[in-house]
């Protein structure tokens, strides 16, 4: 697969007569919300973990020098917290372009923090896509993160930011946390 998912999502799924879709962030989509949306909630999804295995060529790194960035991996018993966005359908041709360096749209089963759950969307980069850089020491990873920037801005605003949203989600994810403290 091509660095460049974009094309790959639009025909992923339709959203003939579908009036809104929940979306679930793990990510920068927690934090950086460039996008509208018509009701927003705290959620967690199940037997998924956040990892800091996805290469940023586009947004926090180059092609030459590739950030880190966060994906899911899967992991039975794990839980993602994160927040979960309901948004029209056209949101998405944003949203594509924007997760496009190996990120595919998959569906999802969302919890919502009162235990009321919904189907959605969800971006993951899978080990398979070509900017897939996988497991590393958690202090490697600090490294790396503390080198690199791209056209969106430093690896370590990335990482710093996400690690504070998830503190105000209540969550204590201890590889983010990890590496938070690596680089401090
Ligand atoms: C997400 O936030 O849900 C996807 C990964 C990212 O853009 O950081």
């Amino acid at each position: 697969m091509s660095f460049d998912t974009t094309e790959h999502n639009r025909h992923r799924h339709c959203f003939d007569g579908v009036s809104s879709v929940w979306l679930f962030g793990y990510g920068s989509l927690i934090y950086k919300v460039d996008f509208p949306f018509l009701e927003q909630c705290p959620a967690m999804i199940e037997g998924w973990a956040r990892r800091f295995w996805q290469g940023s060529h586009d947004h926090r790194g180059t092609p030459d020098s590739p950030g880190r960035v966060v994906t899911l991996i899967e992991q039975p018993g794990a839980c993602c917290k994160g927040m979960a966005y309901r948004v029209a359908p056209d949101v998405f041709e944003h949203l594509d372009v924007r997760e496009k360096n190996g990120y595919l749209r998959f569906t999802t089963t969302m919890t919502f923090n009162d235990g009321r759950q919904a189907e959605g969307l969800v971006y993951i980069a899978d080990a398979h896509n070509a900017a897939f850089l996988g497991p590393a020491d958690e202090a490697d990873i600090a490294r790396q993160i503390a080198v690199s920037q791209g056209p969106s801005g430093r690896n370590d605003e990335y990482l710093l930011k996400l690690a504070e949203a998830l503190r105000q989600l209540g969550d204590d994810d201890p590889h983010v946390f990890a590496i938070e403290g690596y680089l401090r």
